[in-house]
């Protein structure tokens, strides 16, 4: 049994399509399990660049099958999106599933989305607009359409016909747009049931006989554990469980098969979207960060907000997660600061210290980092591959982190592509 866990520690786009590529090479599975295609995952093959919104980032190079597993929510048009745009570069995709139990977003949920972040005004939680929000409350209020019903036309009617009255009166009596058409989107429905139909199949079985088999099983997360919905900065959260706990529900797999638990973390931080963010950096250090680690959403090409490397919600974020194994990626783009500060507490609204993250996400909103002073390095470190060649103070940096943590850098990544990292141990 090997089942290997990729999540991501802070606010998303930490790398962790760049490492579960690096990692799918030797998977027979790679799995996503929650979230939909708010997430961006980009994977530089050379001078090939590949954004994943919703097909695992295994895609490329995994030599078994990509599953897209019940707790995700599927665009089908994105979907066929991205397998056309994967064709079209001469990759194969017929490794890829459905699993019949994930949620289907449908259109209104993409317009419930828009129209409430729109009137929400300075509240907005500046959600992708992806309606992902709406599809899991969809799922959660039980009248949620899935991938199996794509598959039958009369319960596709059914569901549809009530969905679609639910949300008309919505978007009439709340927000003065247009009713939707039922005939146009059951058709529209009918149809990609008709093309997925194929990949739409049962998965969670199937995981855990590869797993109870032997085979390597790996599940990539998506948005990450500050975004989530129980442990995150609610409500500037997204609305799944990107924390390894959300494998279990999110793939039907149970927490006594999940083993290797890989944190993938920035060397500093970055946050998409509104909500509380403590060591932002509003100056010219976060717009140095910005613009050297090229810091634009792969999704939404918002600008990144930036910061130093926030070690009070790392260190959350590792509990929740019960992280085994952590990467550090994007440490390049701190090459040439003469002094990194590294966040190692928070001083409250009433001054006092703490090290431990809170609940609270106004009261976050108040607090001060408390920063640590560490020595920059000036060193080019991008085509660097073992630990020992990194400048002194780069690899104490590391070490700094780790000794905060408790808890091993297994991969420091130094560089975009595939080939740029220092693996300080195999996994497999
Ligand atoms: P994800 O959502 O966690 O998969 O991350 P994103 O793909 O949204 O954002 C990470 C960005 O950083 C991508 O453009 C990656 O190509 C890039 N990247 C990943 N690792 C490194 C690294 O070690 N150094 C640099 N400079 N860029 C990296
Ligand atoms: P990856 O997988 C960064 C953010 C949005 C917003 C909040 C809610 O690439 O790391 P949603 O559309 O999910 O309802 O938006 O979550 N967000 C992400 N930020 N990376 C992501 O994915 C994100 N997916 C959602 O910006 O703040
Ligand atoms: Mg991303």
């Amino acid at each position: 049994m090997s089942t290997f866990v990729v999540v991501g520690l802070q606010w998303g786009d930490e790398g962790k399509g760049k490492i579960t590529d690096v990692l799918s090479a030797k998977s027979d599975y790679v799995v996503r399990y929650q979230g939909g295609n708010n997430a961006g995952h980009t994977v530089y093959v050379g001078a090939d660049k590949f954004v994943l919104h919703l097909l695992p980032s295994g895609v490329l190079q995994c030599r078994g099958k990509c599953i897209i597993g019940n707790g995700v929510v599927v665009d089908p048009s994105a979907f066929l999106r991205e397998i056309q745009s994967i064709e079209e570069r001469g990759l194969k995709t017929d490794h890829v599933f459905i699993s019949r139990r994930a949620h289907i977003i449908m259109p209104y949920h993409i317009l419930y989305d828009t129209y409430r972040e729109e009137a929400a005004g300075h509240l907005s939680i500046g959600t992708t607009k992806r309606g992902i929000g709406p599809c899991y409350e969809d799922k959660v209020a039980r009248h949620g359409i899935r991938a199996i019903d794509l598959l039958n036309p009369q319960v596709l009617k059914e569901k549809l016909e009530e969905n679609i009255s639910i949300k008309n009166a919505i978007f009439e009596k709340l927000y003065n747009k247009p009713p939707m058409d039922f005939e146009e989107i059951y058709r529209q429905f009918l149809h990609y049931g008709d093309i997925l139909k194929d990949r739409i199949v049962d998965t969670e079985l199937e995981l855990n006989h590869a797993i109870d088999q032997g085979q390597n099983v790996l599940f990539e997360g998506a948005q990450a554990l500050m975004l989530d919905i129980d442990f995150g900065t609610y409500p500037y959260v997204t609305s799944s469980s990107p924390s390894t706990g959300g494998v279990c529900v999110g793939a039907g797999v149970p927490p006594t098969k999940l083993q290797n638990l890989i944190g993938v973390a920035k060397a500093y931080c970055t946050r998409v979207g509104n909500g509380p963010f403590v060591t932002e950096l509003n100056n010219e250090i976060g717009d140095k960060i910005r613009e050297t680690g090229f810091e634009f959403g792969a999704t939404t090409g918002r600008p990144r907000r930036c910061g130093w490397l926030d070690l009070v919600a790392l260190k959350h974020a590792c509990m929740i997660n019960g992280i085994t194994h952590l990467v550090i990626t994007k440490l390049d783009v701190l090459s040439g600061f003469d002094k990194i500060q590294v966040c190692t507490a928070y001083k409250t609204e009433d001054d006092r210290i703490i090290d431990y993250f809170t609940s609270s996400t106004t009261k976050l909103d108040l607090y001060e980092p408390i920063y640590e002073e560490l020595d920059g390095w000036q060193e080019d470190i991008t085509g660097i591959n073992s630990f020992d060649q990194l400048p002194e103070k780069a690899q104490k940096y590391i070490q700094f982190i780790e000794n905060y943590l408790g808890i091993e850098v297994y991969l420091v990544s130094v560089g975009p592509d595939r080939s740029q990292n220092i693996i300080r141990k195999e996994l497999f």
